[in-house]
C-alpha cells in the first residue's frame, strides 16, 4: 500500500483512520508521523471508530499511553517524551508493542529508534494551506507479514 490522500477537515482525517481499520490485523503497529497539531490523534479517533471502539479517544500525551477495547484492542502511545526503547520499557510501554495482542498506534514514533522500522503501516501527515493536510500512507517493511 502506498497512497496519498488530502484531508481537508478533521472529519476527513478521521475517515482516513476509519478506512484503515479493516486493513489492521492483530499485532500490527501503525506509526503516525507529522508536526504538532497535524491530526495524528484525530486519525487515531477514526481508527478507533473503525475498530469498533466505543470509548472516546483522547490524546494520550500526558499519560503516554491508553488502551481501548474494540474488534481488536487498540493501544495508543505518544512517544513525544520518550527517546529509547529502553526508556519505553522502563515506563512499561514495551508491553503495548507486539507480541502483545492488539493494534498499536504510535504518535511521534521517530523519537524512539526502532519503532518506525517495526511498523506495519506508516502514516506521514504534512500541513498544507488552510486546514488541509496531505496524508501519505505506506506499508512498512513488515506489512502483510504479521
Ligand atoms: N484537515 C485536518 N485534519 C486533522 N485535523 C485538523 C484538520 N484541520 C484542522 N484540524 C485541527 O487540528 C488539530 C489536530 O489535533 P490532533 O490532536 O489530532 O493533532 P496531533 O497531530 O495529534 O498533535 P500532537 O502532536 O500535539 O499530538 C485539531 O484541533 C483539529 O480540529
Ligand atoms: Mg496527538
Amino acid at each position: 500500500m502506498n497512497k496519498t490522500i488530502i484531508a481537508r477537515t478533521p472529519a476527513e482525517m478521521e475517515e482516513i483512520g476509519a478506512n484503515l481499520a479493516p486493513t489492521m490485523d492483530n499485532r500490527m503497529v501503525i506509526s503516525l508521523i507529522g508536526p504538532l497539531g497535524s491530526g495524528k490523534t484525530t486519525l487515531v479517533k477514526g481508527l478507533a471508530r473503525g475498530l469498533l471502539v466505543t470509548d472516546i479517544v483522547v490524546s494520550p500525551s500526558y499519560l503516554l499511553a491508553r488502551e481501548y477495547q474494540g474488534r481488536i484492542a487498540l493501544h495508543h502511545i505518544d512517544a513525544y517524551r520518550i527517546s529509547t526503547l529502553e526508556e519505553l520499557a522502563e515506563v512499561g510501554l514495551d508491553e503495548l508493542l507486539p507480541p502483545t495482542s492488539g493494534v498499536t498506534a504510535v504518535e511521534w514514533p521517530s523519537r524512539v529508534e526502532g519503532i518506525v522500522d517495526l511498523s506495519d503501516i506508516i502514516v506521514r501527515i504534512e500541513l498544507l494551506d488552510h486546514q488541509a493536510r496531505r496524508v501519505g500512507i505506506s506499508g512498512g517493511q513488515h506489512f502483510g507479514t504479521s
